[in-house]
């Protein structure tokens, strides 16, 4: 198990020169709109009281972009972010978010065992980034800890599709063929982009990671399916 972890995090490694580029051609922009929907639903899920001095923790933060998000997203708002905190096991990444974001906190850690205190975040997010832990349950269990009775677990995912649609069957080919082939092209390590099909394949349905959230103490608050099943928002609450 921790071997091929470990594979997982050495391939974010080799990758994360390149990953923002590729990130931005293959999706087209379009994850952009999922990240704001993810940041304005969260918001609209706390009480107002807690918008005042928000603690946020972005688990597998990668090169930094959910935080961005919730930095532009917090101003249009008018929320107040009083502390943001990214966490991710690939060095790689983390040097491309340090050097993007010097003014935020990065610490390398896995999602599994988080250094943070019991019961002290409002929020915390993991963007495309659940899919890539090996223990996903530990990693449910931690952020259960970590987060505020009331507080808001927010996942962006690409999820698997049970009997799809026409429309599903077509972004699936996109998913599955074109990705890979361009994420190859950009980061020139193909088998890196492979690895993202072959993991959406092996991951959950929606139905299913919810199941796994109210297991270890969450209640899904909202659910909802982009681009034809493509990616799949969840926001819960921790009960
Ligand atoms: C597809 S990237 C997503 C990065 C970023 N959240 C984003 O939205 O662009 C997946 C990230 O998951 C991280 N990762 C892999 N294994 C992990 C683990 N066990 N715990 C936490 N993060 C992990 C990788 O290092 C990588 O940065």
């Amino acid at each position: 198990m921790q071997e091929k972890q470990q594979e997982i995090i050495a391939m974010f490694d080799d990758i994360a020169g390149s990953y923002d580029l590729a990130n931005r051609v293959m999706s087209c922009g379009i994850d952009i709109a999922w990240r704001k929907k993810a940041c304005e639903i969260a918001f609209e899920n706390l009480p107002q009281e807690r918008l005042k001095s928000l603690q946020i923790a972005d688990i597998a933060c990668g090169t930094g972009d959910m935080i961005s998000h919730w930095q532009k997203n917090a101003m249009r708002k008018n929320v107040c972010i009083e502390s943001i905190i990214g966490l991710d096991p690939s060095e790689g990444m983390l040097n491309v978010a340090r050097k993007k974001l010097p003014q935020i906190e990065f610490v390398q850690c896995e999602a599994t065992k988080l250094p943070l205190e019991s019961a002290s975040r409002d929020i915390i997010s993991i963007a495309y980034g659940i899919r890539n832990v090996v223990e996903r349950k530990r990693a449910l269990e931690e952020f259960a800890r970590v987060i505020r009775v009331g507080g808001i677990l927010v996942i962006l995912e690409f999820t698997k599709c049970e009997n799809p649609s026409l429309l599903e069957r077509l972004m699936g080919f996109y998913t599955k063929n074109i990705l890979p082939f361009v994420g190859g092209i950009v980061s020139k390590n193909y088998r890196a982009y492979r690895y993202l099909p072959d993991s959406i394949e092996e991951f959950l349905t929606a139905e299913k990671l919810n199941e796994e959230l109210r297991e270890v103490g969450f209640s899904p608050l909202f659910t909802k399916a982009f681009s034809a099943n493509v990616c799949t928002l969840f926001i819960a609450k921790r009960l």
